[in-house]
């Protein structure tokens, strides 16, 4: 991918996520995400540090319940002066995580990977790896990375593939939405093996009524996808 579209991605994400408090309000409001606020917190509290990278401002879990947290995102997104105190943040890229981030207990992506495109579905999958590897150098020497992720089953996937381009060009021409790619849990999975990572764990979340489709509310039932959480050890 060239730097201009890396650019134009990057953009996309920063106008739609940063200080977007009709987002955050859904976050808030919307069932699925009230369920996985409370599955979140249950698996990050009692944790001394903790990475979110691509936290988009939004924190969906209880942020009192860890000692320390560090959030990672394209920018600040959100006013730094109605964070918790035991918040800070830091600008940079999953793809691209900063030297100095360095000896988490723990490292949490909530819905960050299917927004790490690329130009078309082989840099896609690079994305995949590439945000999986950094977060390797910022876990301490028993860390865990959390992945919550929206995936989806194989047959849509086949879809989802053959209709990247032109899907993407459409979104990133009209919508305010970034363009976005949907995983199978699989492919998630054997990425998180061949990265290296130990005891890696799959489960499936119960979605509540309705979930979010490109920041737009929608029925659960009328979509394919699946909420899944990974947990994987260094
Ligand atoms: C769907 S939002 C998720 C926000 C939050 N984690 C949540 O669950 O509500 C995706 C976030 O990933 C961020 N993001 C996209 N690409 C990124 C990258 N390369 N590095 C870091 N963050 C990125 C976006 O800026 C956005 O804040």
């Amino acid at each position: 991918m060239n730097d201009t579209n890396k650019e134009t991605i990057k953009k996309k994400n920063i106008d739609f996520f940063s200080k977007n408090f009709r987002y955050k309000d859904s976050i808030e409001k919307i069932d699925t995400y009230k369920i996985l606020y409370n599955e979140i917190t249950e698996i990050i509290k009692n944790t001394d540090r903790l990475l979110d990278i691509g936290h988009g401002g939004t924190f969906d879990y209880d942020t009192t319940a860890v000692n320390t947290i560090v959030g990672l995102d394209l920018d600040k997104m959100i006013e730094t002066q109605s964070i918790p105190k035991n918040v800070h943040l830091e600008i940079g890229s999953a793809l691209d995580v900063p030297n100095k981030l360095i000896n988490f207990d723990k490292v949490l992506f909530v819905m960050l990977i299917h927004h790490l495109v690329g130009k078309n579905v082989d840099e896609n999958l690079e994305n995949l790896s590439k945000c999986i590897y950094q977060c390797k150098k910022t876990l301490s020497k028993n860390g865990e990375l959390i992945i919550v992720e929206s995936c989806v089953p194989k047959w849509f996937y086949s879809i989802e593939k053959l209709l990247f381009k032109p899907t993407s060009y459409f979104i990133n021409k009209f919508m305010k939405h970034p363009p976005a790619f949907q995983f199978t849990k699989e492919i998630i999975f054997e990425n998180l093996i061949k990265n290296g990572f130990k005891e890696v764990k799959i489960r499936k979340i119960k979605q509540g009524k309705f979930i979010l489709q490109y920041g737009i509310k929608f029925p659960t039932i009328l979509t394919p996808v699946e909420t899944v959480i990974f947990s994987a050890k260094i």
